[in-house]
């Protein structure tokens, strides 16, 4: 306490009399520390109008979609369901895809679909909760096909049922699989995107990442969790000195797809939130991927519904939530 002080008093007394400058050389530095902040409060401004304006512009005049030719691709989860449909169409794009999945089976059929309409694909057998195993195969893919420049972690289970009825095991490997990997893929892969500065990362969180939801607690909790992580290694790699701007992220929430992940569904609205097909769902990822789009959902309206109900006071957009009655019931 008593240090503190001496050391508060010390300070200030020492500033006022040791200051190489006479008092209206105080002034006049004053006046210019004042005019410097202004200016860049003013810039910022600037910016953030410009920046805001740009957006509003770009909503109704979208980037060109990128082309994905010569690009190497893998997808965790590529054996069945949207892992499949995306590595179909981009397969048909022109990219190289590297299919990554527990199940060989799935994974094989896959691949031979692409090869069987021309396309460049590779098989990699790998349980993703595995760091091992996803740095093994980093080093083969390495080898034998190149460096990946697209990663797609896909892969994903979903427990549905109360929290209460949910075991320990369940609840872990949920986040093994949704949320971890994501962690040990992008250590596998994000430095070789860094050393030529060019690269997507692309995250299968979900609407069930963006609002909470019954009988999904664990599964929310992995969703929410990939939003973060995106978010966190966008402002990771924006910060870093080094230019990184060549690295792009693109994380997607889709509301409801039938591959058969989610057993119950239950909506009131099918015009608003209609369960798509795998097909029509990567129809929407491939265009935010080649578009570069950092974050969509899927149906879009989703995204502007709850953006907009979020301002308001909790309670509110609950009202909401009970009028649209919709989620999964319990398997
Ligand atoms: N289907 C939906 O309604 C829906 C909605 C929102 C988000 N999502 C998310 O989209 C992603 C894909 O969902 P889907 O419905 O296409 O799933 P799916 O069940 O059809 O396919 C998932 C694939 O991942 C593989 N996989 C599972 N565990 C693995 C592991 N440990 N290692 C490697 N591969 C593994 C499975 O073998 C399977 O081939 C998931 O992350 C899911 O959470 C799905
Ligand atoms: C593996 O994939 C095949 C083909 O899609 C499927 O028939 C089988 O049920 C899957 N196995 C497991 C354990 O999910």
């Amino acid at each position: 306490m008593a240090s503190v002080e001496t050391h508060k008093n010390g300070t200030a007394q020492n500033l006022l009399s040791k200051a190489p400058w006479t008092d209206e050389q105080g002034i006049s530095m004053k006046i210019y520390q004042g005019v410097v902040l202004t200016l860049e409060v003013i810039v910022l401004i600037v910016k953030m109008y410009a920046t805001w304006f740009y957006s509003i512009y770009k909503f109704f005049v979208p980037p060109e979609p990128k082309s994905v030719k010569g690009e190497i691709i893998l997808i965790t989860g590529a054996g069945h369901g949207m892992g499949r449909e995306m590595a179909l169409s981009f397969a048909k794009l022109g990219g190289t895809i590297v299919c990554v999945d527990i199940n060989s089976t799935g994974n094989q059929e896959t691949v031979e679909m692409i090869k069987d309409s021309k396309g460049k694909a590779h098989s990699y057998l790998c349980d993703v909760t595995s760091r091992t195993s996803i740095n093994e195969m980093a080093e083969k893919i390495r080898k034998e096909v190149g460096e990946v420049t697209i990663l797609i972690n896909n892969a994903g289970i979903m427990p549905c049922k109360p929290l209460l009825q949910t075991g320990e095991k369940e609840i872990r490997t949920a986040f093994e699989v949704n949320c971890l990997a994501h962690l040990w893929t992008l250590q596998a892969f994000l430095p070789g995107m860094m050393e030529r500065n060019h690269g997507h990362i692309v995250a299968m969180s979900s609407m069930a990442g963006v609002i909470g939801l019954r009988n999904l607690v664990p599964y929310c909790g992995t969703k929410f969790a990939v939003r973060g992580m995106m978010e966190a290694v966008h402002e990771e790699l924006r910060e870093d000195p080094r230019d990184f701007s060549g690295i792009k992220l693109t994380c997607i929430c889709p509301y409801i797809v039938d591959t058969g992940l989610c057993k119950n569904p239950k909506i009131k609205f099918p015009s608003l939130m209609k369960i798509l097909s795998p097909q029509e769902a990567v129809e929407h990822i491939v265009d935010a991927v080649r578009r570069e789009y950092h974050e969509i959902t899927i149906p879009s309206s989703l995204y502007y519904i709850n953006q907009m109900f979020r301002v308001f006071p909790r309670s509110v957009p609950l009202h909401i939530k009970d009028f649209l009655d919709s989620g999964l019931e319990a398997q």
